[in-house]
């Protein structure tokens, strides 16, 4: 088995997730990493004592030594640059969603692991949820006939604790929530659906979060989360620029003739993702998202309260239901053997464009967005498991 030399680039925050990889007694180690904030090194030290850890104050200097395989889990608006440099090094690169703010940095991202050759993977984790993998196998069988329609409803509580302190609330870092967070919906939706949007339809708003109290500009912005953070009116704390919408609603025309809506609220009181997938024979639809989450399904007509089938799910160990620990092992087994992943480059890129997109028609007065095409060389060169034929 080869051994891997793993680098971080955001090693706190979501760069935790990274950590499970170190295992050196399984050939997999941790050994270099680039964070601005020094915390970082010193929380990862203290969760794994073991490790040997090498700073870098420049990631690209990282690049320059042996380390096979690099997790970008840093801000969006940086994924770009980075992605692109650590393919260019040869490194296999781990990339968190969304893949970055703009269709042009995708496709620069696409091109450079193309060019290079270097295995490039996307952290869509929701591909191993199990309730989005129930809900799969549920159409795959064909139980509820062709799929036409497809549907997201998207409630976060947490909205203002994580999203409008930092960074996250400028469309400079992010582009917009619709994006940041519906990277992953959208990619589900189209998974599920067996398409990709190639037109789309925003509409979306600032509708409560402007109204909350603000930190000044030189307090850092930090996430606070808070269940007493209630109600959304009340909030502080938050970010002197505010410039995303915190209500977002678009709808894709997928190029299966299939159409899909998502939605998002940042200032509900619930969590949850809510789907459904509506076919020729029936309806599937998940209640809850993780843990104990049920799956229903309608095959004959009657009363929603009485589903023909339900799919009771096991609560599974580990981060986001279960998902994160699969898909670091898809990403170890795709680098050492190019195993098939769940995930891909191209869906990725698909998923930010409608997000991209979505938010485009929003601001400039919801006109129809049409998706641009990839090469089909592109294409192929992914479909085919990144190798060159
Ligand atoms: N797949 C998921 O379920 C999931 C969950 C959370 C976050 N994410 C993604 O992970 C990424 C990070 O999100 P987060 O909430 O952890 O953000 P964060 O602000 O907590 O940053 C993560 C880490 O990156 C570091 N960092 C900041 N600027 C950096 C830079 N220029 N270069 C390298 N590192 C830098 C931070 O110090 C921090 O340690 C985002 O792209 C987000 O979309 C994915």
């Amino acid at each position: 088995m080869k051994k891997l030399k793993i680098g971080l680039i955001g090693v706190g925050g979501r760069g935790r997730h990274a950590w499970q990889t170190h295992n050196p007694e399984e050939g997999c180690e941790i050994v270099a990493g680039f964070d601005p904030k020094p915390e970082s090194f010193d929380k990862i030290r203290e969760e794994l004592p073991n490790i040997k850890i090498k700073e870098y104050s420049d990631y690209r200097e990282m690049l320059k030594t042996d380390i096979d395989a690099v997790f970008i889990s840093s801000p969006d608006f940086c994924h770009e640059e980075q992605a692109v440099a650590c393919l260019e090094a040869g490194k296999a690169v781990y990339l968190e969603k969304p893949m970055a703010i703009s269709l042009e940095g995708c496709d620069r991202i696409l091109k450079a692991a193309m060019d290079s050759g270097s295995k490039l993977f996307l952290g869509h984790n929701m591909r191993h949820f199990p309730v989005i993998l129930k809900m799969k196998e549920v159409i795959d069988s064909g139980l509820i006939g062709e799929i036409r329609a497809g549907w997201c409803r998207h409630f976060i509580n947490y909205g203002g604790d994580a999203y409008f302190r930092d960074w996250h609330s400028e469309q400079r870092y992010t582009n917009g929530l619709l994006l940041q967070k519906g990277a992953h919906d959208i990619d589900v939706m189209h998974w599920l659906m067996g398409g990709y949007t190639k037109s789309v339809v925003g509409m979306g708003m600032l509708s409560v979060y402007d109204k909350c109290g603000r930190r000044s500009p030189e307090t850092p912005g930090c996430a606070k989360w808070d269940s007493n953070h209630w109600p959304p009116l009340s909030l502080t704390g938050f970010s002197p620029i505010i410039d995303v919408e915190d209500h977002n609603m678009i709808m894709m025309q997928l190029d299966n003739g299939t159409q899909a809506s998502y939605v998002q609220c940042h200032y509900t009181p619930d969590a949850e993702r809510n789907y459904t997938f509506i076919g020729t024979r029936g309806r599937v639809e998940n209640i809850g998202d993780h843990g104990k989450a049920e799956v229903h399904v309608w095959t004959q007509r009657g009363p929603r309260e009485t589903p023909d089938i339900v799919y009771y799910l096991k609560e599974m160990a580990g981060g986001h239901g279960g998902s994160d620990i699969g898909i670091v092992q898809s990403f170890l087994n795709f680098v050492r053997y190019g195993t098939k992943t769940n995930t891909s480059p191209i869906a990725a890129r698909n998923s930010v464009a409608a997000g991209v997109l979505g938010h485009q028609s929003m601001r400039t007065g919801c006109n129809r967005c049409d998706v641009p095409q990839l090469s089909q060389d592109m294409i192929n060169y992914f479909e085919n498991g990144q190798k060159k034929k």
